[in-house]
């Protein structure tokens, strides 16, 4: 039996397994990280946060900041472009208690890149290593540092990032094995992985491609990540935790959620997204997450094309129980 699943150990803080939910903007919220963490994720990242955002106290920032009652450890990842902000952004965070900062070095939106934030640092290394230090210098709490493999074909320097991470003070390393100009597009290079995991004196997280426990499996196989995230692997597919942990752990498989259990989760989403946003904000922020979780689901099209209308909870109920 091979030995995947492990706790991971970083300094002042230890999870308790390593199937983690990743950064995802627009979508990690709190109603989904508590469905996650319900599901059997050990540790989930918040959406990216930016520093100037809340170092500007800007009110649609501190809302990301929101924790789910079940979440026993909170994740914070920060986007920011210098040492001063990311140092003030984690010093005024403190009063949110997170138990972990990531910093976001892989984000390829245009305005994040313009703002010389995410991918961007991924051309200055060095940048990497002074902001990293500027943060540790106001938390005790662990910074763990999220890479891609470079900025393009050309400029794959994903050892030398995570060098500067670790000399930054970086307690933990994720790598998505895809450059900046590929975006989503292609293969995640599992040989990228590998090499990380061989260089590096901490943990690494592997992320790409996790859409099935069979590929999350082939990525611990070939690379020796200490840890997998999940990102689109996960959207209306909270199940994937558990699934990969019964397939991890040699246990018998529980049968894929049916229909049913897929809609009423997503309804228990809905209502936790509504208690952390209110009920108009919450339903429009839900349509998305509910055509994720109705898909595949056969006869779903006519439910998705009239979730994306929902604009009540009762909305939402009744279309679900007229399609069971
Ligand atoms: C909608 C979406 C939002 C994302 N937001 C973030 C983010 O806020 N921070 C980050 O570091 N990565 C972000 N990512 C990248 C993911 O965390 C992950 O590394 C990437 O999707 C590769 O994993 P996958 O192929 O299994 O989806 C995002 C990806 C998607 C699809």
């Amino acid at each position: 039996m091979e030995l995947f699943l492990k706790s991971l150990t970083l300094p002042g803080l230890t999870i308790p397994g390593n199937l983690l939910l990743a950064p995802l903007a627009g979508y990690s919220d709190a109603a989904f990280r508590s469905i996650c963490t319900q599901w059997g994720s050990n540790l989930c990242y918040t959406e990216m946060v930016s520093a100037q955002g809340i170092i500007r106290n800007n009110a649609k920032t501190l809302e990301l900041l929101r924790r789910a009652d079940n979440e026993t450890l909170f994740a914070v990842q920060i986007f920011a472009s210098d040492p001063q902000s990311a140092a003030s952004a984690v010093r005024m965070l403190g009063v949110h208690r997170p138990d972990l900062f990531d910093l976001n070095c892989g984000c390829s939106v245009p305005k994040v890149l313009k703002s010389g934030c995410g991918a961007a640092l991924l051309r200055e290394p060095e940048r990497i290593r002074t902001i990293l230090r500027a943060m540790g210098g106001e938390t005790d709490r662990p910074i763990t540092v999220k890479l891609r493999s470079g900025w393009d074909q050309n400029s794959i320097n994903f050892l030398q990032t995570a060098e500067a991470a670790q000399r930054g003070g970086a307690a933990m390393l994720c790598l998505h094995p895809r450059t900046r100009t590929q975006g989503f597009s292609g293969q995640a290079q599992m040989s990228h992985l590998k090499t990380l995991k061989s260089y590096s004196a901490v943990p690494v997280i592997g992320s790409g491609d996790l859409f099935t426990p069979e590929a999350t499996r082939s990525m611990f196989r070939a690379s020796g990540c200490d840890g997998v995230m999940f990102a689109r692997g996960a959207l209306g597919n909270p199940f994937i935790f558990r699934a990969t942990w019964e397939l991890l752990s040699g246990k018998r498989q529980s049968p894929p959620p049916t229909p049913k259990e897929r809609l009423e989760t997503a309804l228990q989403q809905l209502r936790l997204t509504v208690t952390f946003k209110g009920e108009q904000r919450g339903c429009k922020d839900m349509r998305k997450h509910f055509c994720y979780y109705s898909k595949g689901i056969p006869g779903a099209a006519e439910l998705r094309a009239q979730a994306v209308r929902a604009e009540s909870v009762e909305d939402y109920q009744n279309l679900v129980e007229r399609f069971l």
